[in-house]
């Protein structure tokens, strides 16, 4: 971050929230956190529940013509009367470090990209750290979001592994599930993938965050029966969390030199 600095690079970030989602509010405090312990200059903008469209949309023109704001994340989701595609739509996509617009959406598509979407590009650096190559690979993503299931896919593919895709209508999870070398699951169903559901050494990445009745925080794999059959897995919390921060930090500073 110095060396940035000193060649006249000083990466900004500012955060949008609105509202009071308890979840929403720990994970904006968390990447206030991230770009304090790294240097990047972070502007928070917490805007009450009733705030409306064109005023949360005044509010993205004023940061898009910003000079040192490079990066512009509103955090989903929105209170139920706003309109989350147009907000995304709204934000310039030089300025996207969450790469939700269409234009960078599309880019990824193509494999010709500035940024990645950073819970995914998370899970592929996981991935790649550990040792693991997917090429070739029979990969199971659970889930198809625009967050996170299809762009997941879409790396997986871009790093040849053989990619399935299951969701609420697949017809027999649990046989897709047991052919994975690679499984990601990102449903947002406590603990839906169990042990009996995971192929002898597999890796399993799980991308959920529920938080259950009793308050507990658990994610979509059933963690303690999964552990027996999987060579590697990621706990929940402190697994995919702490790499989505970081792949926002690298967005940021990246846009800072687009
Ligand atoms: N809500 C859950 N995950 C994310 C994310 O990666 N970015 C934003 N902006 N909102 C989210």
């Amino acid at each position: 971050m110095e060396k940035l600095k000193e060649s006249g690079i000083n990466p900004g970030l500012a955060v949008i929230i609105v509202g009071e989602d308890p979840a929403s509010k720990i994970y904006v405090r968390n990447k206030k956190l991230a770009c304090e312990a790294i240097g990047i200059r972070s502007e928070e903008y917490a805007l009450p529940a009733e705030t409306t469209q064109e005023e949360l949309l005044a509010l993205v023109e004023t940061l898009n013509k910003k000079e040192d704001i490079h990066g512009i994340l509103c955090q989903l989701p929105l209170p139920k009367h706003l309109d989350e595609e147009a907000v995304i739509n709204a934000i310039s996509p030089k300025k996207d470090v969450d790469a939700f617009h269409p234009v960078n959406v599309g880019k990824i598509m193509i494999g010709n990209f500035d940024f990645l979407p950073c819970t995914p590009a998370g899970v592929m650096e996981l991935i790649k750290e550990s040792g693991i190559d997917v090429k070739g690979k029979e990969c199971v993503v659970v889930g198809r979001s625009n967050i996170v299931g299809k762009p997941m896919a879409m790396l997986l593919l871009h790093q040849h592994g053989t990619v399935t895709i299951c969701h609420s209508k697949t017809r027999d999870l649990k046989e897709a599930c047991l052919r994975a070398d690679v499984l990601v699951a990102a449903v947002g169903v406590p603990e839906l993938i169990t042990g009996d559901m995971i192929k002898e050494g597999a890796v399993v990445i799980d991308v959920g965050m529920n938080r259950l009745p009793d308050k507990r925080l658990v994610g979509d794999v059933h963690f303690e029966s999964a552990k027996e059959r999987a060579a590697a897995i990621t706990p929940v919390p402190g697994g995919v969390g702490p790499m989505t921060i970081a792949m926002l930090m690298k967005n940021t500073v990246k846009a800072a030199t687009l």
